[in-house]
């Protein structure tokens, strides 16, 4: 009988590949996957401990399958990812009905151990009640000191695993090029858990982007923790930089429109890259590349490795290079020692910037950083918030400013969905202003024959800037990229107007 899998996602894209990943294999053992848990045979959770409100909904779910294991024994739990990886002996101690851990450098074996627990372990769990048979596989630090050699012929057989195919019917897709980080800035879990950094062979990265784009994906984003840091080195001793990757992939996947990159390293941006982004049409002038503070005391506490100015600076030559980049960065108010006027100085470098976006965090100690044992987390929570809101308004005034200019523009957008900011304005006719009207062509009642209604509602996109617009637009176009003439601005969201089909989807 066809096994039930259900996985839940928590964190970064990165996660949301390896989930991708870990679904292939498991379907192609026979798996299928659901939607509800409670109809499942096997539960992944796949998670991330970045921010300890990230670990929290993780433990409540598990909390909910204490006793849900009770009445279904046979149930297989598994914990996968980075809080597998963290801290999985206290999971294995807190909550004994969770069978499986799994880190993220490990990922590769996934499969086997689950087919090995449904297939062998259900009897015996039945015999010993709801403590059976645990099972742990993590490894990321012992990576750290091993050969890198051997740990990255192992991984790279999971991303060369993946099954791509037409029928997935896959408009964007996400392709990692860099595994782990080296940088180890002190507030941050993602060296310990993801372990060292690992950049796979070119020649695999461009196939799979091959493959997709092959198989009908129209975007392809590729993931790295500080991927502008990729350097390979072949075994004649060249190296193949991060620009020169971005190139062959730009040159050898011609049908491929949209390419992107996340996530950049401020201080490792090469003029080489920047002029890669102008030159090829097809790469989005879109950089994500977190600055976390705008005050060298608090940039040099977080091991970043670069001072205010260093940002500014790289800010103005991606500019110089690209008048039309598009820049989001990341932020973390409340870091140790932070003072008022260190965050008036992360105020003032959002306000210089005008990002497209920032993603604000409140710092959050994590066990095993250098930040936890080397610092009180003395910003009280209340300021913590009061610095959260106080950003965020400064960056939507960015936002604001942003999106007002755009008006009258005509941008390539690609169709990611339906919006759920229905306008009524939209629709004067529909009745009440309803997600969906019906136009009527033809005959006074639809009622021709000849000429069908068409279904219009409206959707929801992003630029190649990665700004969202919401288009009034017919129904059936998701995944489409298409000509959009921006109407109107409202705070975060665009409203715009098809003008005509750019690419056909
Ligand atoms: N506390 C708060 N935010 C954090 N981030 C990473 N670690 C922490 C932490 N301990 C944020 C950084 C990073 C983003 C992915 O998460 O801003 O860029
Ligand atoms: Fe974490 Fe710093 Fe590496 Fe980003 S660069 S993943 S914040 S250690």
């Amino acid at each position: 009988m066809t096994k039930k899998l259900y996985l839940e996602t928590f964190g970064c894209q990165m996660n949301v590949l390896d989930s991708e990943l870990v679904l292939g294999q498991l379907r192609a053992q026979g798996y299928e996957s659901v939607e509800e848990r409670e109809e499942a045979d096997v539960v992944i959770y796949n998670t991330c401990s970045v921010r300890e409100h990230a670990e929290q909904k993780v433990w409540s779910r598990l909390g909910e399958m204490r006793d849900w294991k009770k009445t279904r024994p046979g149930t297989v739990i598994g914990v996968i990812g980075c809080m597998a990886e963290r801290d999985g002996k206290d999971i294995f101690r807190k909550f004994p009905h969770v069978d499986l851990l799994c880190g993220p450098g490990e990922l590769d074996k996934l499969a086997g151990m689950v087919h090995n627990l449904v297939v062998t372990g259900t009897e015996a769990r039945r015999h010993e009640g709801t403590k059976g048979r645990q099972v742990a596989l993590m490894g990321a630090n012992m990576r750290r000191s091993s050969t890198l050699a051997a740990a990255e012929d192992h991984l790279e057989l999971l991303d060369l695993s993946r099954s791509i195919s037409a029928e997935d019917n896959l408009a964007q897709a996400y392709v990692r090029i860099t595994r782990g980080c080296n940088k180890f800035c002190t507030y941050c879990v993602v060296p310990y858990t993801r372990g060292p950094e690992v950049h796979r062979p070119p020649q695999n990265i461009i196939d799979e982007v091959k493959r997709l784009s092959d198989a009908g994906a129209l975007e392809v984003t590729l993931l790295g923790q500080t991927i502008n840091h990729y350097a390979f080195k072949h075994g004649d001793g060249r190296v193949t930089t991060f620009a020169e990757l971005l190139y062959q992939i730009h040159e050898a996947v011609p049908g491929l429109p949209r390419l992107r990159f996340v996530t950049s390293f401020p201080r490792d941006f090469t003029n080489e890259a920047l002029m890669v982004m102008r030159d090829c049409q097809r790469i989005c002038r879109y950089l994500h590349v977190p600055a976390q503070s705008g005050s060298d005391r608090i940039l040099k506490a977080m091991n970043r490795g670069y001072t205010a100015q260093e940002y500014y600076d790289f800010v103005g030559r991606a500019r110089e290079y690209m008048p039309d980049v598009s820049i989001a960065s990341d932020f973390i108010v409340g870091f140790p020692t932070e003072t008022q006027d260190d965050f008036d100085q992360t105020a003032e470098m959002v306000r210089r910037c005008r990002f497209k976006n920032s993603f604000i965090f409140k710092y959050s100690p994590r066990p095993g950083t250098v930040a936890i044992e080397r610092f009180e987390d003395d910003v009280p929570e209340e300021t913590k918030r009061r610095w959260n809101n106080e950003l965020l308004a400064v960056q939507q005034e960015a936002c604001v400013r942003n999106n007002r200019e755009m008006v009258g523009k005509v941008v390539e957008v690609m169709i990611e969905g339906e919006t759920k900011l229905v306008s009524k304005k939209a629709y004067p006719a529909s009745a009440g202003g309803v997600e969906l009207g019906w136009e009527k062509r033809g005959g006074e009642n639809g009622s021709d024959g000849a000429s069908p209604a068409t279904v219009v509602t409206q959707l929801i996109g992003r630029t190649r800037g990665d700004q969202v617009v919401a288009i009034d637009a017919p129904m059936g176009m998701r995944g489409r990229i298409v000509d959009v003439e921006i109407t109107e601005a409202k705070n975060l969201t665009l409203f715009g107007k098809l003008v005509m089909s750019a690419v056909a989807g």
